[in-house]
């Protein structure tokens, strides 16, 4: 069957980390550095434009605006590339600049915006504010879609629907925990969703830098971390805390050393989120919660080489 460049999001490998984590149990992750924007957030990407254009939100030919990290921007890129439509993408300057260079690669412009209180690499939720702030302020000025991926429900049901099924059609069956570091909090719900319908004793876990983990109900002391994407500080606005059932908190140097060792004992140059869920995943395991020999998934969100 020939494939459309669409066709390229989603239907990820679920890759078993066997090397880093020889058991008991075992942590299998979905490969999502794979898709053309080198991301997780191409699905959401895709689902939202594309059920923006199913009810008229979005007209061809007009221009898409959006606050990103980087990642939901290249998603965006790729998509309206392959729709047409221009893209214009805000971003905090402290995000890598590895990220902007990509977006304009597929033809975005890109708007850096200056940090309020974070630094490079290190991004704040106040930065994201900012950012989004610019974007809002541009799709009214420039008459753009505005994507709003914070406050979008395909987002949502794009990993219900997909990396979730996906990952219970891999397995051949339910799973027994999930862990996930939180952006916007898609990519967690929409697979804890799947994951408990099929199985509702999946025990779900959101990742969170240590200082800066109110999901688990603490005061953010430490906004700075450097899993670049996540942990904003903020508990996201469409949040549904009945999905998660604890949260796992990683520390900025267990984070630089899962992410060195996906690297040279599995071959998978991947970001931090990634490594903040892979040292979750592995936590989970050792804390007794689960029996000796569950199976723990997770998601490489993005590739190494945006860093
Ligand atoms: C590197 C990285 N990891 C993880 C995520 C989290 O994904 P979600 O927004 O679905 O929570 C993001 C979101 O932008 C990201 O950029």
């Amino acid at each position: 069957m020939i494939a459309t460049p669409l066709d390229l999001i989603g239907c990820t490998p679920l890759v078993a980390l066997d090397r880093i984590h020889d058991g008991p149990g075992r942590i299998v992750a979905k490969a999502e550095f794979l898709h053309p924007g080198g991301s997780v957030k191409d699905r959401a990407a895709k689902a939202i434009l594309l059920a923006a254009r199913q009810d008229g939100r979005l007209t061809p030919g007009m221009p898409v605006v959006e606050m990103t990290s980087g990642n939901m921007g290249a998603g965006l890129a790729v998509v309206c590339a392959s729709l047409g439509h221009p893209f214009i993408a805000t971003m905090s300057a402290g995000n890598s600049p590895a990220r902007a260079r990509m977006m304009e690669g597929l033809g975005a412009r890109v708007v850096l915006v200056g940090q309020v209180d974070g630094s490079p690499g290190q991004v704040t939720g106040a930065d994201v504010a900012a950012a989004a702030d610019a974007a809002a302020r541009i799709a009214r000025d420039e008459g753009g879609f505005y994507v709003d991926q914070f406050n979008a429900a395909e987002g949502i049901t794009a990993h219900e629907t997909g990396t979730g099924r996906e990952i219970l059609e891999q397995l051949g069956g339910p799973v027994d925990g999930w862990v996930a570091s939180v952006g916007t909090g898609c990519t967690f719900m929409g697979v804890a969703r799947a994951l408990k319908a099929a199985a509702p004793a999946t025990l779900c876990a959101a990742v969170e830098p240590q200082g800066s983990a109110p999901l688990a109900g603490k005061p953010v002391t430490k906004a700075r971390h450097i899993v670049q994407g996540v942990g904003y500080g903020l508990v996201p606005p469409h949040w549904d805390a009945a999905l998660m059932d604890l949260s796992l908190e990683v520390t900025d140097a267990e984070v630089a050393h899962w992410h060195h060792r996906l690297a040279v004992r599995e071959g998978l140059y991947v970001g931090y989120s990634a490594a903040a869920n892979v040292c979750a995943a592995a936590k989970l395991l050792a804390s007794g919660r689960l029996r000796a020999d569950a199976t723990v998934a997770t998601v490489l969100c993005d590739t190494g080489l945006k860093y």
